[in-house]
């Protein structure tokens, strides 16, 4: 991917019309890698076009597993996860990486994961401890990637997640397929339920009683998959029709029944105009959005939509403080910082406090001007902001997009009208 490449856009009128995001990304990764352990074959439709599910896709192909594409579907021959001869390369994917731990931990391999300088420098300890305590042999070090599995036999533990994250609770559960005994995993706070959902539709003997979960080592088979469109991709869509005037977007085929709704939460609190019917989200710009407080039990249900939320609240009239925002020193930047400085450039006042951070909403916002630092989101956020700048705004790395949403210019580019199209230097 290439880093340095720049768009210049410039502020323009609404956005309208429907925009079909693409595939979930949470549950491409985890079709994958269930289907490439199930026995018999998993059909995939509707797989996220994103690089980092490509590299899922690459690792287990290095692993032996055969993946091809047949009548609009990915099919994935399961059941056979061999010891690969090459390092399996994450990419830029916290979550492939993390879930790979756990899918190979126990299947007598040796294996080398490495990644891109961001995934290098995210930690791994918070998965490689849990699994190192069911008899994991992982080496690293402090904790980052690159990681060596080794060969081991891994037995199963009860685990209380220390942090809300979702990959963590999975890995656990993934590498509970192949321990003896059970494994049972404690969330304090609800995180996205994939892999418990996606694990009982393949068949594993899992019981899930509020945060608790329990899982039976076993065999999985092989099903079809549909993936519906990712609702962390049509957060930026929500939060750019809600603050540019006479914007009216649809965005359909989403799953909105996991917790990933937050940021559909916070924008009513802030007075949105948007409505839910069944799989589509409508969103209408009405008036002046208004501060509101994210509190830190919210934010597992938004951890991912906080940079373009911060945008919304830039917009707003009033204060808004997100708390708890610990978790974005983690993500594919240190978002609270990057978070920081695209407001800095907007023209909001804001300060972090501790893990908080506080925005003072402004009527006119100065440029969104921006480099990524390697992180999709960060890009995708700015270039909502940008449609609402008095001046150019110059983002750089823009290329990282393509991490989760490699047609997301193009889809601004319908949305907010071809006459003011961003141009793409070569
Ligand atoms: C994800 C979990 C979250 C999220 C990430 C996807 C997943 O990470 O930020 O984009 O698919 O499980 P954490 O588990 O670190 O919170």
């Amino acid at each position: 991917m290439n880093s340095t490449d720049t768009v210049t856009l410039t502020a323009g009128g609404p956005l309208r019309g429907e925009i079909v995001v693409p595939g979930d990304k949470s549950i491409s990764h985890r079709a994958l890698m269930l289907g490439a352990a199930a026995r018999g074959r998993t059909r995939i439709i509707g797989l996220s076009e994103g690089a980092d599910v490509a590299a899922t896709a690459g690792a287990l192909r290095t692993l032996g597993v055969p993946i091809h594409h047949a009548e609009g579907a990915l099919i994935v021959e399961g059941g056979g996860l061999h010891e690969p001869t090459a390092p399996l390369d994450l990419g830029n994917a916290g979550t492939g990486m993390r879930l790979m731990c756990g899918l190979l931990a126990g299947r007598g391999h040796l294996v080398v994961l490495t990644g891109d300088a961001s995934l290098s420098a995210r930690p791994m300890d918070r998965i490689v401890e849990p699994l190192t305590m069911m008899g994991a042999r992982i080496e690293s070090r402090s904790g980052k990637a690159p990681l060596v599995i080794l060969p081991a036999s891994l037995y199963g533990i009860e685990y209380v997640v220390p942090v809300a994250s979702a990959q963590v609770k999975s890995g656990i559960l993934l590498a509970g397929l192949t321990a003896e005994g059970q494994t049972t995993v404690v969330e304090r706070t609800l995180t996205r339920s994939h892999t418990e959902e996606m694990l009982a539709e393949f068949g594993a003997d899992i019981a899930v009683d509020g945060g608790r979960i329990t899982l039976q080592p076993g065999e999985l088979t092989g099903r079809e998959v549909q993936v519906p469109a990712d609702p962390s991709q049509a957060a930026f869509w929500a939060v750019g029709a809600a603050i540019i005037p006479g914007s009216e977007v649809r965005l359909p085929k989403l799953d909105l029944s996991s917790a990933r709704t937050g940021f559909i939460d916070v924008l009513r609190r802030m007075g949105a105009h948007l409505n839910v019917q069944s799989d589509t989200l409508h969103v209408a710009y009405g008036d002046r959005l208004r501060a509101t407080d994210i509190e830190p039990g919210e934010v597992a249900s938004l951890v991912d939509e906080v940079p373009v939320l911060a945008v919304a609240a830039a917009a707003a009239e009033g204060t808004s403080t997100f708390h708890g925002l610990g978790e974005l020193l983690h993500k594919e930047s240190n978002r609270l910082e990057a978070v920081w400085r695209l407001l800095d450039g907007l023209g909001a006042e804001a300060e972090i406090r501790g893990n908080s951070l506080a925005i003072h909403g402004t009527t006119q916002f100065i440029t969104a001007s921006s480099n990524s630092h390697g992180d999709h989101r960060m890009t995708m956020s700015a270039a909502i902001a940008a449609q609402l700048c008095r001046g150019p705004s110059i983002l750089t790395g823009v290329g990282f997009v393509s991490t989760s949403y490699p047609g997301f210019f193009n889809d601004l580019a319908a949305a907010a009208g071809a006459e003011r199209l961003p141009s793409v230097p070569a």
